[in-house]
């Protein structure tokens, strides 16, 4: 991608099938008017705490206040998610708080079944041929003598029972080696294995910060449409929920993949305001 190219969805409003049902304010006091066993797919990234400079919110909590207050939204997801349904939690850490994502997962540990842990790498460098090392994605200038870049970050696919079946193949790849094919029988003669849980999404490249990115922690919208297709069914028939829908990506996944109805809350008006412009409500 040329770096004059934007984000998708950014460059002019779509048009979707999908009812949109957005709303401004706090998200446990939203989700407490949905109903019990309601929701089938949750995808959503919670602000981290790791001091990001957001318009309103205070992203610098005490861990102790912060993770008391993930299981009080957390709490109300598990009560209007579908037996069946799906929880993907995106969350990255911090060389300062190195620990967060994981302490956050075993927080919601009484609450779900961890199913699947998804590693969503924003760059790597394959080593293909040992001379001839291939880098993809965005590499930072080195400015720490100790820590590594950090390349990635988590989604947890949380469920009630951690039995819930997924439809490996709908975000599957073709086989390197073809023979595969006929040697398994699972595969029923098509070229798709499974893609397993490292999923390589580049960032989009933007052009220019303020305009293209009014917000300073999203995640991709290819990363939400991966996680729609895992979860499988008929999106026609499946209501979705971000409770911390920022300008809206994961709305955006939804209105692509023709999901039914999706609800979406946003504590903070301008961000909110973006998301309604990019899905034309
Ligand atoms: C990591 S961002 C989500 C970005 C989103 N995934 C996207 O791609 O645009 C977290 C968002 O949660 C919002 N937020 C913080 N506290 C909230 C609350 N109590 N209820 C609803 N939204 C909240 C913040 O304003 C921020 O936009």
């Amino acid at each position: 991608m040329s770096d004059s190219e934007i984000l998708p969805g950014l460059e002019g409003v779509m048009s979707y099938q999908t009812e949109f049902d957005l709303g401004q304010g706090d998200c446990v006091a939203g989700m407490k008017t949905l109903p019990d066993d309601s929701i089938d797919i949750v995808v959503t990234s919670p602000p981290y705490n790791l001091g990001i400079n957001y318009q309103n919110y205070n992203d610098n909590l005490s861990s102790k206040d912060y993770l008391k207050w993930s299981l009080e939204w957390a709490g109300e997801v598990r009560r209007i998610l579908k037996p069946e349904g799906s929880f993907f939690l995106n969350v990255g850490a911090s060389p300062a708080n190195p620990w967060m994502p994981h302490e956050l997962a075993l927080t919601l540990r009484d609450l779900f079944q961890l199913q699947n842990t998804i590693h969503w790498i924003k760059s790597i460098t394959l080593e293909l041929k040992e001379s001839d090392p291939v880098s993809v994605g965005h590499f930072k200038p080195i400015n720490s003598k100790r820590f590594l870049n950090d390349c990635h970050e988590f989604v947890f696919h949380f469920t009630k029972s951690g039995k819930v079946p997924v439809d490996r193949l709908a975000v599957g790849v073709p086989y390197a080696d073809k023979s595969n094919i006929a040697r398994w029988s699972h595969t029923e003669g098509k070229d798709k294995r499974c893609r397993g849980n490292n999923w390589h999404i580049p960032y989009e490249t933007i052009a220019s910060r303020s305009k293209d990115r009014p917000h300073p922690a999203t995640f991709p919208v290819e990363l939400a449409r991966k996680c729609i297709q895992l979860h499988g069914r008929k999106p026609k028939a499946l209501t979705m929920l971000d409770p911390f829908l920022g300008i809206g990506n994961a709305a955006v996944a939804a209105g692509e993949t023709e999901i039914k109805k999706f609800f979406g809350f946003e504590i903070d008006e301008i961000y909110l305001e973006e998301a309604k412009k990019r899905l034309g409500v």
